[in-house]
Parts: C-alpha cells; structure tokens; sequence
C-alpha cells in the first residue's frame, strides 16, 4: 500500500461551542480527503496541570501529557486551530506544548522528538477583525523554535461567531476552500518529504 501522512489535528481551546474546534476539524478533512489518516483530538480530552518543574519532579509526567506527547510522536503532521487570548497564544496550547517538550527516559535532552522535523500548518478562528492574526505569529515563533517545519499559508477567519454554518463549514465559500486546502496543502507536503525520504 502506498504511503499515508499522519496527521495530528487539534485546536488550542477546549471550550464545548469553540470555532477554531470547528475550524481544524474542517482543515482535517481536507486532509484526509487527500488521502492522510488524521487523528482530531479535542485537548479537553487531555486534561494536563499546570506545567511545574516541581510538580514534575516528584509525580512524574501527568498521563495525558504523556498520551498527547506519544501522539504528537507517531504524527508526521500537524494541524493546529489556536485561538488568540490577549494578542497571543491560549494557556491551554502553550502548556500542551511545554508539557510534551520535556524529555522522558531514553531521549536525549533537548532531542524534541515530538516536535522536531514535524509539518505544521496553521489557523485560527476569532469572533473580532483579525481572526487571531496575532496569536498565530506566536504560535509559529514557539513551534518553529521547537524544530517544527511552519507551512507558509494560513487562515485566520474572522467574525467566527457569524462565519459558520449549522453543519461547521464555513458560509464564505472561498474561504471554506482555503481552509480544506490546507489541509490537503500538508497532506502533499509531508507525502513529498517522505518519499524523498526514501
Ligand atoms: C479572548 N478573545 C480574543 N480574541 C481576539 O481576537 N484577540 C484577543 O486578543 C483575544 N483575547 C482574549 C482573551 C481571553 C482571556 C479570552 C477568554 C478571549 C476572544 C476569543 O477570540 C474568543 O473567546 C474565541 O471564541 C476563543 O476561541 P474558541 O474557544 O471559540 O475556539
């Protein structure tokens, strides 16, 4: 059989009603109708402390850090729809992300292996006039300091409250479109790799 990208997809709220929910999960099917096996994850299902070193030391890596770190392991993509909170990334990704940055037995400090070499492609959904522009340019600084490799194109819909239909796709056909692209946009990207690969 041929090959299939893995693809990881998330957004970073965990809110019930969230739009960047709906919009990665719009993105994940334009990925696996290109042909990716993509996981949706929803980081509520993962609850995580706070990040502390201390807490850390003496408990030990909280499981579904582990699980979300194991899962951004296998993935040779990632999807990520993060919300913007006060012109910047959410709490809830920023810690998923110091959380599965940390070494466990066997790696290599600093070695990364859930980051490292990943494909990443970006949006994020905003009931305000940017659509969280300003929170992805974090997202992409911390990711791509981490070794990820940040795919260019990205979409930040804006009004989100009124940008989405009873169904979760987007009314702006354009922009419906733009969004399955990058999910397909990823899919191609990360096949390429790999068969250069080998
Ligand atoms: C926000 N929101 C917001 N929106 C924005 O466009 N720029 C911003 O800087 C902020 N800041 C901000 C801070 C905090 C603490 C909250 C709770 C919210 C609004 C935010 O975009 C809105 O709540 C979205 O609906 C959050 O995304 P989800 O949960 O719908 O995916």
């Amino acid at each position: 059989m041929s090959y299939q990208p893995r693809i990881l997809a998330f957004a970073g709220s965990t809110r019930k009603d969230s739009f960047n929910k709906k919009l990665v999960a719009l993105a994940a099917t334009g990925a696996r109708e290109a042909g990716a096996v993509v996981t949706l994850i929803n980081l509520h299902d993962y609850p995580m402390p706070l990040f502390d070193e201390d807490l850390e030391a003496s408990e030990g890596k909280n499981e579904h850090a582990l699980k979300f770190k194991q899962l951004l392991m296998e993935s040779d993509g990632i999807l990520i729809s993060s919300p913007e909170y006060n012109g910047s990334i959410s709490a809830v990704l920023k810690n998923a992300i110091d959380w599965a940055t940390r070494a466990d037995e066997g790696e290599a400090p600093g070695s990364l292996p859930a980051f490292r070499g990943k494909v990443v492609s970006l949006m994020s959904a905003s009931p305000g006039g940017l659509g969280g522009l300003r929170g992805l340019v974090h997202v992409r600084a911390i990711l791509g300091g981490l070794g990820c490799l940040m795919l260019p194109a990205q979409t930040a819909v804006s009004s989100a409250h009124d940008a989405f239909d009873e169904l979760g796709n987007l009314k702006d056909e354009k922009r419906q479109q733009q969004v399955l692209y990058q999910g397909q946009e990823l899919t191609n990207f990360v096949t390429r790799l790999n068969q250069q690969d080998s």
